[in-house]
């Protein structure tokens, strides 16, 4: 089986990381591999914001589980050690596809590269938050933008299976 097969047919979530830290090297590559999308009439009406500060990491996580009304303690991306917010400029329509397409971009980047990831999807409701939107601004998010997912990364502090996939269906009329 070629690498690319072989990568989308591995890749699956991961939901606890270790504290090691991803190297700029390899974030940098990642958010290249972001930008490497399709996008709709590649507009690339999108900006990636890559976060690999800790302390930045747990203002957002505090600011976001204050939002949803949710323990902060219980609400750290996992433990991830950076996150990649995939955003949009508000206006485009096709914006959120766009951003999945730059999602799965990094997912499969990350995991070709050993890095484990999990789509964290809370800031797409609640970016406009005005606590939220300041550690958004703080971070380099542009006003104009909104957030449609969000890939936390970082090393797998244990072992997920993949999930069966057994419910989406296929037919061939060849
Ligand atoms: C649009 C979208 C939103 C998701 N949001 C979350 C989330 O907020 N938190 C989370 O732990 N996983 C989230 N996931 C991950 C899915 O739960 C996961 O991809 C799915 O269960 C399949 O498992 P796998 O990624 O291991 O193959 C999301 C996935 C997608 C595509």
């Amino acid at each position: 089986m070629n690498e690319v097969i072989k990568t989308i047919f591995e890749r699956h979530s991961t939901r606890a990381f270790t504290d090691a830290p991803i190297s700029k090297d390899e974030l940098i590559l990642l958010a290249d591999a972001a930008r490497h999308a399709p996008s709709a009439r590649n507009r690339q009406s999108w900006h990636f914001t890559v976060i690999a500060n800790p302390a930045l990491i747990v203002e957002l996580a505090n600011a976001m589980a204050d939002a949803l009304g949710v323990d902060r303690e219980s609400y750290r991306f996992y433990s991830a050690t950076a996150l990649i917010l995939c955003g949009s400029d508000r206006a485009d329509p096709l914006g959120i596809e766009n951003c999945a397409c730059a999602m799965e971009n990094i997912f499969l980047a990350a995991h070709s590269l050993g890095i484990a990831s999990v789509w964290i999807n809370q800031l797409k409701g609640i970016c406009d938050e005005p606590a939220v939107r300041a550690v958004l601004s703080k971070a380099g998010l542009p006003e104009n933008c909104v957030v449609y997912g969000t890939a936390a990364l970082g090393y797998a502090a244990k072992e997920f299976q993949k999930p069966e996939r057994a419910t989406g269906t296929v037919n061939f009329a060849m």
